[in-house]
């Protein structure tokens, strides 16, 4: 089966109009899954990343798998007062609130080529803001990645807008 076919969609989750792509089916799914993370090897391969930068929850599924087949680290991006040493934070909007993610200011090296991955854009707030924290943290975004783009949000466009490349697997409507 196909990844986007492996996607359920939960209607009115968590909020009454949200349409929920919920990933649990495609990773549960032995092929799927393989082809989710030999899509992004395959397109990182030649790209040069010096490290992964997961965003919390759906990120560290992905980022570490992706990590290996590449061959290098991965950092988290966490939600607020996860991490335990000297911290950059952000608040940022999101389709359904506002949240704060942190990442420890320590984790990149100066000039390293930063991959950020998520398992998707939907408003583009959470991966701005993960932008944002690289930066601050001395890293170069090399690109963002994601399973499933929602183009209707505008998020992958604001990515590019800012002059960082954005590869995504499948959209939704
Ligand atoms: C979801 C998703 C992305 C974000 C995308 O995470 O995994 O991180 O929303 O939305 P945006 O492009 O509008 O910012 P969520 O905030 O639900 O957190 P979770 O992964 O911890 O459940
Ligand atoms: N995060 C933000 N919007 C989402 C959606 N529609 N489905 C799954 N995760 C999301």
């Amino acid at each position: 089966m196909s990844i986007k076919s492996l996607i359920r969609t939960i209607p009115d989750y968590p909020k009454k109009g949200i349409m929920f792509r919920d990933i649990t089916t495609l990773f549960s799914d032995a092929d799927g899954l393989r082809d989710v993370i030999d899509g992004f090897a395959a397109e990182y391969q030649d790209k040069n990343i010096d490290v992964i930068a997961g965003i919390e929850a759906r990120g560290f599924v992905i980022g570490p798998a992706v990590a290996v087949a590449l061959g290098i680290g991965f950092v988290t991006v966490r939600k607020k007062g996860k991490l335990p040493a000297e911290t950059i934070s952000v608040e940022y909007d999101l389709e359904y609130g506002s949240d704060v993610i942190e990442i420890h200011k320590d984790s990149i090296k100066p000039g390293q080529r930063v991959l950020i991955m998520d398992d998707l854009i939907a408003t583009g707030g959470t991966a701005l803001g993960a932008i944002d924290l690289v930066e601050k943290a001395g890293g170069d975004v090399a690109g963002c990645a994601f399973i499933i783009d929602l183009p209707d949000l505008g998020g992958a466009q604001k990515i590019r807008d800012r002059g960082v490349d954005e590869f995504h697997l499948v959209e939704f409507e």
